[in-house]
């Protein structure tokens, strides 16, 4: 396939001329690019939870929206690697606060770092990591450095407002929260990052105003149908595989998309139930799970979430779809959405 303008890209060692990439050569890039990166320092307390971390993986969604988005525009791939592997690196630091700030026990199918090292060793290794993000992105020069260092820098305060927020919520009950309040502050904990990944990608790749921000937008939808996926997952999804304990948004009272959306669609008698179980003090935590997800089998919750995940989904795909850029390079794009699409992991 040919790029709009004939260049080249270095790809590995070698020097491809005219390629249109797979989802899979970005998501193998990736790989290998952590693959590289060992944390075998001292003090060993602090760096062995970041070698833990981001050598167990994840998806690397972000890293691979962000060479994508980069090769879009006929960038060029080792430029925009160190921003790569600072994109995943900040997401992988909010990680071990979130699991922190949620009491999560289980990520990637083991344990989270704040269980295995202490909530000490989560604070500063992740502290460090953040530091560690900084350190990639400033591995690479570029003309436009200063505007993709401030992407990274406001879409992490926002990260943290969105997470600010989320907390919020859980002191409130869930009658006072609305879906559009939620849906803003998933669009900061969650869909920014997504966004942002990309439009540094094609920062690097010096890519006209018009463009970022169209693809700006895609990555908002895809990050608020991501986040929607992963709270229906946190209700529905199998542990095993999810990698994650579910029912965790139930016990921290989190006013997910889930318990919102069921008070929406559930009868009068219904809801004052729902809202008894997430403003009980005394009632096991298990015991609300139990009769959390018993209620949303009861009125069908299941498909009407999936609805509206969907048109997420479609809203991302159509922004995709207004971008003026070679189809072919496209395609890793809509390949990644596609698998996000139903995703159990
Ligand atoms: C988890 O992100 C945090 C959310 C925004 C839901 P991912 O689901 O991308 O986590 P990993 O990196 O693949 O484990
Ligand atoms: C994640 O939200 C958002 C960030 C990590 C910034 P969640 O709390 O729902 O993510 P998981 O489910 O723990 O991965
Ligand atoms: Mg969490
Ligand atoms: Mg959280
Ligand atoms: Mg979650």
């Amino acid at each position: 396939m040919h790029n709009k303008n004939g260049k080249g890209a270095l790809w590995g060692n070698q020097y491809i001329f005219n390629m249109a990439h797979t989802l899979n050569d970005y998501l193998r890039e990736v790989e290998n690019l952590f693959k590289e990166e060992r944390f075998v320092f001292e003090p060993h307390e602090l760096y062995d939870p970041i070698d833990y971390t981001l050598r167990l993986g994840g998806k690397r969604i972000r890293p691979t929206l962000l060479l994508a988005a980069n090769a879009l525009f006929d960038g060029h791939l080792e430029e925009a690697k160190g921003a790569a592997l600072g994109i995943e690196t900040f997401h992988n630091f909010t990680l071990l606060h979130d699991d922190l700030m949620d009491r999560s026990p289980l990520r990637r199918g083991q344990p989270t770092v704040y269980t295995k090292w202490g909530d000490n060793t989560a604070v500063l290794s992740g502290d460090t990591m953040f530091a560690l993000a900084w350190r990639y992105f400033l591995r690479q020069p570029s003309p436009r450095l200063r505007e993709i260092l401030n992407c990274f820098n406001e879409t992490a305060i926002e990260v943290c407002e969105g997470q600010q927020r989320d907390m919020n919520f859980e002191k409130r009950t869930i009658e006072d929260v609305s879906l559009d309040e939620y849906m803003d502050m998933i669009r900061q904990k969650t869909a920014v990052l997504l966004a942002g990944a990309l439009k540094i990608g094609a920062l690097y790749a010096n890519a006209p105003d018009a463009e970022i921000e169209k693809l700006y937008r895609f990555g908002l939808h895809l990050g608020l149908a991501f986040q929607l996926q992963d709270d229906l997952l946190d209700g529905y999804g199998d542990t095993a595989v999810f990698g994650k304990k579910t029912g965790q948004d139930i016990r921290d009272l989190k006013k997910n998309y889930l318990v919102l959306r069921a008070l929406q669609i559930c009868d009068k008698q219904q809801g004052e139930t729902l809202a008894k179980l997430y403003d009980d003090p005394d009632i096991d935590e298990e015991e609300r799970v139990k009769q959390v997800m018993a209620l949303y089998d009861a009125i069908g919750l299941k498909p009407s979430v999936e609805e509206a995940i969907g048109e997420e989904f479609r809203a991302a795909g159509e922004c995709l779809g207004r971008i003026d850029a070679d189809e072919a390079l496209k395609a890793p794009l809509r390949e990644l959405t596609a698998t996000l699409v139903g995703r159990k992991k």
